[in-house]
């Protein structure tokens, strides 16, 4: 599958972007850096001149209503909405056009496991709300791989290459940083993502860890279908399971490692702690579970990005972002019987080692830190 258009770091599954599809994606990645780099500012400066007295933690919602009335606001706020939904449907008519031939090379990949549920129950929050509109959500379950391969690709053009280009590995070679920096002498025999989407995060911890058994949980069976195959044609044997992270298939204490990279977000307020509370019973004592999130804490930020909180909540059907940049991890996973609980964030690693990996109390931003809480079992 090789072509102009292919990127250099990618892998064999990832829709290819024909010249007219790449000139759209690359327009609407290019789009968003515009809204996001020279009309997004004018919006906080708008905030600040409707309100001068209002601070972070005190009038952001008022300031957010009465931003509604602002003719700039609506303008910005709408093209936010827009570019988001023409993303979607571009990367959507790019797989649907090579969706069979897509769907033949997934059968081709053999290493590993996927193991599927019909009689599976999506949580609520994921059947009434599609996160990021992407077209179904991710319990949608489009024939074969196309669901996966859309939320590949739209992610990667999401990230605006930020998070590891294409292979949008970003997160999961954070969590390996953190485990590097806080638990170097872990060595995982048995490792579980909980909401593992596509597969993005966990390929890079399951290459670190070669002789371990590795799965990966979610709740799409189109997604799992592609997260199979793409990880089996990167070389990496990983077992996809179908299932709510609430409430996971496996037994008390299977796992050495368990981790999520970027899940409680696209939760709900009561799931984020049953999420971390089943972490623990996964873990068999010495265990380890690494949670990675959005890297900023709802309270400290300033009053404009509390707002662009609500604006991702309502313009970008992220309902729960508030509520896990505002969930008290360190209480929830002492909780939930956590020792050695760590929270703060971890700085993005690109090529993680042993004994290197800054973690901290100040974020660095976005891309450049990840929240983190993680924990050990102690039995
Ligand atoms: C933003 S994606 C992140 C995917 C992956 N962790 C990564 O870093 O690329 C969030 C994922 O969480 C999954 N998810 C949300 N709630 C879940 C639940 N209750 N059980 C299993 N997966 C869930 C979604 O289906 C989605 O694939």
């Amino acid at each position: 599958m090789s072509s102009p258009f292919q990127p250099a770091l990618s892998h064999p599954m990832l829709p290819e972007a024909s010249h007219d599809e790449m000139a759209q994606q690359l327009f609407v990645r290019d789009l968003k850096m515009w809204l996001g780099s020279e009309i997004e500012p004018l919006q906080g400066e708008l905030a600040r001149k409707l309100d001068p007295g209002a601070t972070h933690n005190d009038r952001d919602a008022e300031t957010f209503a009465r931003l509604h009335e602002q003719p700039a606001f609506r303008s910005w706020a709408g093209t936010f909405r827009a570019s988001q939904e023409l993303m979607w449907d571009d990367v959507w008519h790019s797989v649907e056009r090579q969706g069979d031939a897509l769907d033949t090379l997934a059968q081709e990949a053999t290493l590993g496991s996927l193991t599927l549920d019909p009689d599976f129950v999506p949580p609520a929050y994921l059947v009434d709300g599609h996160v990021h509109i992407m077209p179904g959500g991710y319990a949608f379950d489009a024939p074969g791989v196309r669901q996966g391969a859309m939320m590949d690709r739209g992610g990667a053009v999401y990230m605006l290459g930020r998070n590891g280009g294409f292979l949008n590995d970003g997160r999961g070679k954070t969590v390996l940083g953190h485990l590097y920096a806080l638990y170097p002498d872990l060595q995982p025999k048995r490792i579980l993502e909980l909401g593992c989407g596509v597969g993005t995060s966990l390929v890079p911890v399951a290459q670190a860890f070669p002789e371990a058994e590795t799965y990966g949980l979610d709740v799409g069976a189109s997604m799992l279908r592609y997260a199979h195959a793409r990880a089996g044609h990167m070389g990496a044997a990983i077992h996809f399971v179908q299932g709510d992270a609430e409430h996971a298939p496996f037994p008390d204490g299977d796992f050495d490692l368990v981790f999520s990279a970027a899940l409680m977000h696209e939760t709900s307020a009561e799931a984020i702690g049953q999420i971390l509370a089943e972490s623990r019973r996964l873990l068999r004592p010495g265990g380890v579970a690494i949670h990675l999130e959005v890297p900023s804490r709802y309270d400290s930020l300033d009053l404009w990005s509390q707002i662009r909180a609500q604006v991702e909540r309502d313009y970008n059907n992220e309902p729960a972002w508030q509520a896990a940049t505002s969930a008290d991890y360190d209480a929830l996973m002492r909780a939930a019987g956590f020792d050695d609980v760590a929270v703060g964030f971890q700085d993005a690693a690109w090529a993680p080692q042993p004994g290197q990996g800054g973690f901290g109390g100040e974020s660095k931003g976005v891309f450049r830190s990840w929240f983190v809480a993680s924990g050990r079992q102690r039995g």
